[in-house]
């Protein structure tokens, strides 16, 4: 069974990430984020148990990701994880939003599943948002990859003509008073509201 997580199932969803956090399949997440994300997320329980968790993660009208995607090694190539990935467009989709990426190592598993490689390039809000402060920027193996929720979205996506925000404001974030100014803080690229 899919269903909406709750809070209770939090603890079990981080035990469920840090299996694979530990193998470098999956970036880990603090349980408090667990917590306070918990509204994204969907799980698969099987026998009662918490078997399988995805989130999803809206980052622009066009644009969500499917991200924490795990099944149990032991519940695995039962439909678990396919069935949490069409939760999540469906949320997605809910909401608007026509195009559900993931960033991953396992592009195969996302092919069987509708999605289609893309360039990551063009998921800047995603290497702006994320990909800038990970450690991992300057040598990303992941693959990104892209599924359309309504037809023809995901080529509007890659569209050279697609609108890309042009105000991109580089902004210092502000410092707490009193706090001594450190040398060699990034400057942070904020998007602003298209329209604002
Ligand atoms: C990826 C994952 C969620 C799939 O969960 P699942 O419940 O086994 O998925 P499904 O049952 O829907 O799909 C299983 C099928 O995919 C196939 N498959 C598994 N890995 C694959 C891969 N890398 N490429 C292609 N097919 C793959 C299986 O052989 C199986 O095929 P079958 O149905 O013909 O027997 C699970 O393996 C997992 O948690 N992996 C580790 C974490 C991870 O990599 N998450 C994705 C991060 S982006």
């Amino acid at each position: 069974m899919i269903r909406r997580a709750r809070p209770s199932d939090a603890p079990a969803i981080h035990a469920l990430i840090h299996r694979y956090s530990g193998r470098d399949l999956l970036l880990p997440r603090p349980l408090t984020d667990i917590y306070e994300r918990i509204r994204d997320f969907w799980v698969a329980v099987d026998g009662g148990q918490v078997v399988g968790c995805a989130a999803l993660r809206i980052w622009w009208h066009d644009l969500g990701e499917v991200r924490s995607l795990a099944v149990a090694p032991e519940a695995e190539g039962h439909g678990h994880g396919a069935r949490l990935v069409d939760a999540v467009a469906a949320e997605a989709t809910r909401f608007g939003v026509t195009n559900l990426f993931a960033l991953t190592r396992i592009p195969g598993w996302f092919a069987r599943n509708g999605f289609v490689a893309i360039d990551r390039a063009v998921l800047y809000h995603k290497v702006w948002g994320d990909c800038a402060s990970c450690p991992k920027r300057n040598a990303c193996d992941e693959v990104a990859v892209v599924r359309a929720l309504v037809p023809g979205a995901a080529d509007r996506l890659i569209s050279p003509d697609r609108h890309v925000p042009e105000r991109v404001a580089h902004v210092v974030p502000p410092r707490a008073p009193g706090m001594a100014e450190r040398p060699g803080l990034p400057v942070l690229p904020v998007f602003l509201h298209e329209d604002g």
